[in-house]
């Protein structure tokens, strides 16, 4: 019998410790125990590149944007303006000027319904979103379609928390304008079949909105492979600061809609009469803008792509494999969203304990975990519940750390 060739691995492994000393807030006790932090999904850590970005723009290049021809100005001018390339080459977008810079994921998509919205939808027109959405992305296309007189449909999920396709083939028809649906679900962990459901939009020529919210911190995301029309994220769970995020449109969809809000920056020409404004990406971005967190977001997809995205991926993979098998040992959790294709989000409730109290008591030994209703109430709905227990990893995050989980909640369990 021959040996199995031995393989060299195509990229090295992700050196976990030294990933660790790049995160201050890591390094601490809550009452009395070593932090571990599992609600990445919610918000994610912040790396001392990113912090150091944010601090040498307010110590060292402190002024506005696009509004001065001074040297503190011109500096801020171009880290703000390199971010939008580095966005560009995260997302693989075809260009920068398909890059807008907004508060985060809500806003993004906020900004899709209230400017391409109006100008689309009237009574007969559908709009199709899934059950999985978080709310960011169902109520605006709520408010959108009581405004226009269109309608909003829902695919629904299963058991497992996946979309299910026979009724994406049945909701989306010719009276489709828009699909705005999530990339990975936030409240489960779902990586949902998004290719297929692109598809089905673009064969009835209709356009599609992707909530990438959970799906770019895990994810390599090619927005031109994707097909979507609209792709959108926030800073905050990639490593960035908080308030600061992206909307990715395709140039000629974003140079056909109108203004978002109104004010500097995204005017051409004023008169008192009448105002003229900028192409894309300026026009959506009034007022002077969130110049910190942006500068924040590029140093966090700089730090991401030199840490390589898919020695990241490579070792979320096996951290969420690991992560799996431990749950699966402790009696009386039942886990909640159970696809095969997922991100390392454990959403799961305990037999006899509301998913609050186990939140506490996890919290009173150190681990910090989300709970509630995930911003996702019809999913709770799909499941019959209004609340679970969600544990989500990110690439700093240990097995030992896993193993302080596991061994919380079977204490938790003994409490009960
Ligand atoms: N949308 C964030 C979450 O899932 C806040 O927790």
């Amino acid at each position: 019998m021959s040996a199995t060739p031995h393989r060299e691995p195509t990229v090295s492994p992700l050196d976990v410790e030294a990933v660790r000393r790049d995160f201050p807030a890591l390094h601490q006790e809550v009452h009395g125990k070593p932090l571990v932090y599992l609600d990445n999904a919610a918000s994610s850590l912040t790396p001392t590149p990113v912090l150091e970005a944010i601090e040498g723009f307010y110590t060292r290049d402190r002024a506005n944007v696009h509004r001065g021809i001074h040297e503190l100005s011109q500096r801020a001018t171009a880290a703000y303006d390199a971010t939008r390339e580095v966005v560009a080459r995260f997302l693989h977008a075809a260009r920068p000027e398909e890059v807008v810079h907004v508060r985060g994921t809500t806003e993004a998509i906020n900004l899709v319904a209230a400017t391409w919205g109006p100008a689309h939808l009237g009574p007969g027109d559908e709009v199709v979103i899934t059950q999985s959405e978080h709310h960011a992305n169902i109520v605006p296309w709520q408010l959108l379609c009581e405004r226009t007189g269109a309608t909003l449909r829902a695919i629904p999920i299963d058991a497992t928390g996946q979309w299910i396709l026979e009724e994406a083939r049945r909701l989306i028809g010719p009276r489709t304008k828009l699909v705005a649906c999530g990339h990975v679900s936030n409240a489960l962990g779902t990586i949902n079949p998004v290719a297929e459901v692109i598809a089905l939009a673009k064969a009835q020529g209709a356009l599609v909105l992707l909530d990438g919210a959970q799906g770019a911190p895990h994810l390599p995301i090619d927005v031109q492979a994707l097909g979507a029309d609209f792709y959108c994220f926030s800073a905050h769970k990639l490593c960035g600061p908080t308030g600061a995020g992206v909307l990715w449109g395709r140039y000629e969809l974003l140079e056909a809609m109108p203004p978002y809000q109104a004010g500097g920056d995204m005017i051409e020409q004023v008169t008192l009469e009448r105002s003229t404004f900028q192409a894309p990406p300026l026009r959506f971005e009034a007022g002077t803008p969130n110049i910190a967190g942006v500068i924040g977001l590029g140093a966090a997809l700089t730090y991401l792509e030199e840490l390589g995205r898919e020695r990241i991926a490579a070792y979320e993979e096996e951290l969420h494999q690991y992560a799996a098998a431990r749950l699966a040992e402790v009696d009386r959790l039942i886990p909640v969203g159970t696809a095969p294709a997922k991100v390392p989000v454990f959403s799961f409730t305990v037999d006899g304990a509301h998913p609050t109290d186990v939140g506490y008591l996890l919290d009173s030994q150190g681990i910090a975990v989300r709970t509630g209703h995930h911003c996702a109430q019809p999913v709770m709905a799909a499941f019959g519940l209004s609340a679970t227990a969600r544990a989500s990893l990110a690439f700093y995050n240990t097995r030992d750390e896993v193993d302080r989980l596991v061994e919380a909640l079977h204490k938790v369990i003994g409490w009960l």
